[in-house]
Order: C-alpha cells, then sequence, then structure tokens
C-alpha cells in the first residue's frame, strides 16, 4: 500500500482530511407520481432508465446559500469547529444566487464566519470533488488551517419544467466538509481533475451570461435553462469517470479492493452500474442514494457522503474513492482516507 508511498510522496507536507461533514436538502419531495401530472412521463420510465423516485425541491424564497448554509451550520457542528475559526470558504455551484457578488460571501454572511475569504468555483456535478482539491492545496501550502467546502444547487430554478428529457433528472440540495491537517491522519491520499472543453455543447446553461446577456429574446429561447445531450453524456460520464478513478487510485498506490467505499456522481443509477462493471469491486461498496435525492449536481458527492457516514458506512481509517463528471466537461477523482 500507500501509506508509506504517500507519506514519502507528501513529506513535509500538511495533509488534509474530511473531519466532519454536514447536509441539507429541503422538506419538499417531488415523487414520480407528482411528475406523471406535469409531463407525459411515467414512474415506470423514470425509474428503468434512471433509478430515481423522488427528489427534494427548494421552495420559491429559499437561495442555495440558505441550503448551503444549513448544510455548513451541521457540517462545523460535527467537527465541533466554530464559525470565527474558518480561514476559506469555497462554495461550489451552478445555481449561484445571483451574478454576484458570490454565494460563498453570502454563506459567510449567514454562518458569521467573519474571518473566512470566500470564493465560488463553477464545475458543474464536479464542482465539490474540484472544491476539496482546491482547500487540499490551500491546505497543503499553509495557507488556511480550516476550509469549508460546500456544494450546494438550486437546479429547479434552471430547470424546464415542462421538458420530460431533464425535469424528471435533477434535485435540490446541499451538503459540507470541514477540512482541515490533522496530525497523525493520511487524509486525502490522491486526486486527479480533468477537463474538455471541446465538447461543452453537450450539457450547458447558455442564457444569462456575457455570450447571451438575459434579454425578451432570450427568455423567449428558453436559454435560461439547462440543456443536455443526455446519451453523449452518459456515454462520456461512464468512460471519464472510470477512467479518473483508475488514475487516481493509481496514484494512491490502491486498487480498487482496498477501498471500503465509492461514492460516484448520483446522476443515473444506470451509470453508477455501468463504472462498477467496468472498475471493479463489490455492488455493495457504491453508494446510491439518488433514488431518493435525484442529481443536486456540484452537491451530490457530498450529500451521499454525509448520509453514508451518518448512516454508519465509515470508520475511521477507511478508504473512500469520490468520483464526479458534470459540464464542462469536467470530471475528478479523489482517494481518501476517512
Ligand atoms: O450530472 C451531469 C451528468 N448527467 C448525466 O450523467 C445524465 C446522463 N444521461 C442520462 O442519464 C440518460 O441519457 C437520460 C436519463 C437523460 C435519458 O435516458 P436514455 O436511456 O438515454 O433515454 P433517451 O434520451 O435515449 O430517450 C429514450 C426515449 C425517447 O423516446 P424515443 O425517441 O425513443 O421515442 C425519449 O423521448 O425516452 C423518451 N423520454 C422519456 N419518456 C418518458 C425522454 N424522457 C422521458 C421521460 N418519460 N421523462
Amino acid at each position: 500500500m500507500s501509506a508509506a508511498l504517500s507519506n514519502a510522496t507528501f513529506a513535509g507536507i500538511p495533509r488534509a482530511s474530511i473531519v466532519a461533514t454536514g447536509s441539507y436538502v429541503p422538506s419538499r419531495v417531488l415523487t414520480n407520481a407528482d411528475l406523471e401530472k406535469m409531463v407525459d412521463t411515467t414512474d415506470e420510465w423514470i425509474l428503468t432508465r434512471t433509478g430515481i423516485r423522488e427528489r427534494h425541491i427548494a421552495e420559491p424564497d429559499e437561495a442555495t446559500s440558505d441550503m448551503g448554509a444549513e448544510a455548513a451550520r451541521r457540517a462545523l457542528a460535527n467537527a465541533g469547529v466554530a464559525a470565527e475559526d474558518v480561514d476559506l470558504i469555497v462554495v461550489a455551484t451552478i445555481t449561484p444566487d445571483m451574478g454576484f457578488p458570490n454565494t460563498a460571501c453570502f454563506v459567510q454572511a449567514k454562518i458569521g464566519a467573519k474571518n473566512a475569504f470566500c470564493f465560488d468555483i463553477e464545475a458543474a456535478c464536479s464542482g465539490f470533488v474540484y472544491g476539496l482539491d482546491i482547500a487540499r492545496q490551500y491546505i497543503g501550502t499553509g495557507s488556511a488551517r480550516t476550509v469549508l467546502v460546500i456544494g450546494a444547487e438550486k437546479i429547479s430554478c434552471i430547470t424546464d419544467w415542462s421538458d420530460r428529457s431533464l425535469c424528471v433528472l435533477f434535485g435540490d440540495g446541499a451538503g459540507a466538509a470541514v477540512v482541515q491537517s490533522v496530525p497523525g491522519r493520511n487524509g486525502i491520499l490522491a486526486s486527479v481533475m480533468r477537463s474538455d472543453g471541446t465538447l461543452s455543447d453537450l450539457l450547458k446553461l447558455p442564457g444569462g451570461g456575457s455570450r447571451h446577456p438575459t434579454s425578451a429574446e432570450t427568455i423567449a429561447q428558453g436559454l435560461h435553462y439547462m440543456k443536455m445531450e443526455g446519451r453523449d453524456v452518459f456515454k462520456h460520464a461512464v468512460t471519464c469517470m472510470t477512467d479518473v478513478a483508475r488514475r487516481a487510485l493509481d496514484r494512491a498506490g490502491l486498487t480498487v479492493d482496498d477501498l471500503d467505499l465509492i461514492i460516484p456522481h448520483q446522476a443515473n443509477q444506470r451509470i453508477v452500474s455501468a463504472i462498477g462493471e467496468r472498475l471493479g469491486g463489490a455492488p455493495e461498496k457504491y453508494y446510491v442514494n439518488l433514488d431518493r435525492y435525484g442529481n443536486t449536481s456540484a452537491a451530490s458527492v457530498i450529500i451521499a457522503l454525509d448520509e453514508a457516514h451518518r448512516m454508519g458506512r465509515l470508520q475511521r481509517g477507511n478508504r473512500v474513492l469520490l468520483v464526479a463528471f458534470g459540464g464542462g466537461f469536467t470530471w475528478g477523482a479523489t482517494v481518501l482516507e476517512w
């Protein structure tokens, strides 16, 4: 293994560990039966094609930062860390509260993390894994001691509720991780991040930016709604997540059999199964909760990690793989010791 290898590789550099997590989903649940009344779909189609049964939808007055702040409060409480002790807040989201200020600043104000500096990152569904890698770098250089990494999304506000090919897939929610260097803990062993901007057309939110500033025309064209070429995205998601998971395992000096838990991005049960067939490892190692939350984009991996911990699926020293894929395309994998 790897502990010796990774300790040698990172000799003298502070290691980053997730010391606690928290998550929050809105109370309103939208079931497949509810969707049957909204668009031309069936519970059977949604369940067999995606594995999703229901998803949580935020209230109209509930913004991404409200959900992110609640997840952060829970993570900080679980860590026993005061908000004043947070040095950096990174929010990963494609549904920020507004164009600017950044959503991390709104979270900062809500939780009272007055000593933190704050920024957002946009890596779509890979956002939390990318954010964790950023936290790792700040901690590794000694620039920050406590980093709050949050994945938070209100995907319902960029969803065309008349488009059956998309509206059945997504949900709202947030998760947060407190990341610190802890003596004696190996924490993050390896991470590999990848992108391919030549495939940006396959999954996007075209309107509202500098390319198509919001106007009556862009709204009439529906450019303020997410667009996806589902079949193409599916194929790339499987190939890219399998490849990057292998690369991260290689970099950590581990094989899939060394892992105790695998947390893939929660987009589609068929994607998770296809990765499982290629990567190997016992099916029960793959944690899946997309049946109850749908695809929560940047929040999906951290909501699943937090839930897995609360369900007793993680013990200290367990080895965990996080792997995600999203628009951009972006994808990445992190291998860590819990
Ligand atoms: O988080 C970022 C990454 N996102 C993903 O990873 C999502 C990747 N893509 C997928 O998960 C799948 O491609 C979908 C779940 C989006 C779609 O599944 P699919 O098996 O690829 O279906 P399809 O798009 O090929 O559509 C098959 C049929 C079509 O009808 P025809 O053309 O065969 O007559 C669709 O019009 O299913 C139809 N269809 C639906 N039928 C009932 C599409 N959406 C629905 C629906 N209910 N909600």
